[in-house]
């Protein structure tokens, strides 16, 4: 007790632009909230889609930069969105610099460990979820400093697997550096589109590479999915009946299951009452903390 770790930080990366990070971020986070989850979306791609996803307007000044900067405690960045146990820290345009600006800090690769460090010793969230730009700069390499897991979507398509073995081969490098603990935590097919032949390849090819890294379910092109962030709604909520939504749902369950956190210790320790006394307490639940206040405001 004590010593585990209840907060589970994941990085969804992929250097590839629009391949489904951010749709996964935002509806990961979404089905983990309605299986009562409390969750922490960090955006931090300047386009701000995470935010915006997550019906977010772009605030200047609320994001994770002036953390990174110092003028800011990280709990006066974290915003409730409409949904219980569903947070996120938005991002703004001038995260855009971030590269350019933190480029030649000393630490640069430290720097969002360092700013999330309250929050994850806080132990208020079961998981903080990174939404990574698509590069391989200074804010990806960074989060995955920063995270236990990376979560990799790729689009079943010609030369996925080179561009897994650039974003894997960042991960080895990383771990054998800065972050030993870092895992691999999988790899999620996205947009795939039915039955086509190219696209059943290419997912056999990986599958037989990276086994039981890649999650059974695979998310479907979906119209649903990709009307979702115009109306500020996930899709698993605005249209939990979608095909989208299904797999979604489907993929957060195999998620928990493979990411277990004090919630599933606490059911664990509770489900069997054999014998006619009741259980004690788990030992394993900790306090019960409203998980929409914000974590860490003995700080600010
Ligand atoms: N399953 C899906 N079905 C249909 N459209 C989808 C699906 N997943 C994502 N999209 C659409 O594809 C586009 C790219 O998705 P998304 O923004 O999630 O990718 P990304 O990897 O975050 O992109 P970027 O690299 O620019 O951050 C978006 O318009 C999104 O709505
Ligand atoms: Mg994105």
């Amino acid at each position: 007790m004590g010593t585990e770790k209840r907060t589970k930080t994941i990085a969804v990366a992929n250097q590839k632009g629009g391949v489904g990070k951010t749709t996964t971020v935002v509806n990961l986070a979404a089905a983990l909230s309605a299986r009562k989850r409390a969750v922490l979306v960090v955006d931090l791609d300047p386009q701000a889609h995470a935010t915006l996803g997550l019906g977010l307007e772009k605030q200047p000044g609320v994001s994770l930069y002036p953390v990174l900067l110092g003028e800011k405690q990280i709990a006066d960045v974290i915003q409730p969105t409409k949904w219980n146990n569903l947070n996120v820290i938005p991002s703004e345009v001038d995260l855009a610099g971030a590269e350019l600006e933190f480029g030649s800090r000393e630490d640069r690769l430290e720097m969002i460990r360092n700013a999330l460090a309250p929050v994850k010793e806080s132990g208020v969230f079961d998981y903080i979820i990174l939404d990574c730009p698509p590069s391989l700069g200074i804010v990806m390499t960074s989060s995955l400093v920063a995270s236990d897991g990376v979560l990799i979507p790729i689009q079943a398509e010609f030369l996925a697997m080179d561009g897994l073995a650039l974003i894997t081969g960042s991960i080895d490098r990383i771990r054998q550096s800065v972050n030993p603990g870092l895992d691999l935590n999988g790899i999620v097919f996205t947009m795939v589109n039915g039955q086509a032949r190219l696209t059943q390849d290419v997912m056999n090819e990986v599958r037989a590479h990276f086994g039981d890294k890649v999650y059974e379910t695979a998310i479907p092109r979906n119209v649903r999915v990709s009307e979702a962030p115009s109306m500020g709604t996930p899709v698993v909520f605005l249209d939990p009946r979608s095909k989208g939504a299904e797999s979604y749902k489907a993929f957060a369950w195999e998620f928990m299951a493979k990411n277990p956190t004090r919630f599933d210790a606490a059911a664990a320790a509770s489900a069997p009452a054999p014998a006619p006394a009741a259980p004690e307490t788990p030992a394993a639940v900790p306090e019960a903390t409203p998980v929409t206040e914000n974590p860490a405001q003995q700080n600010g």
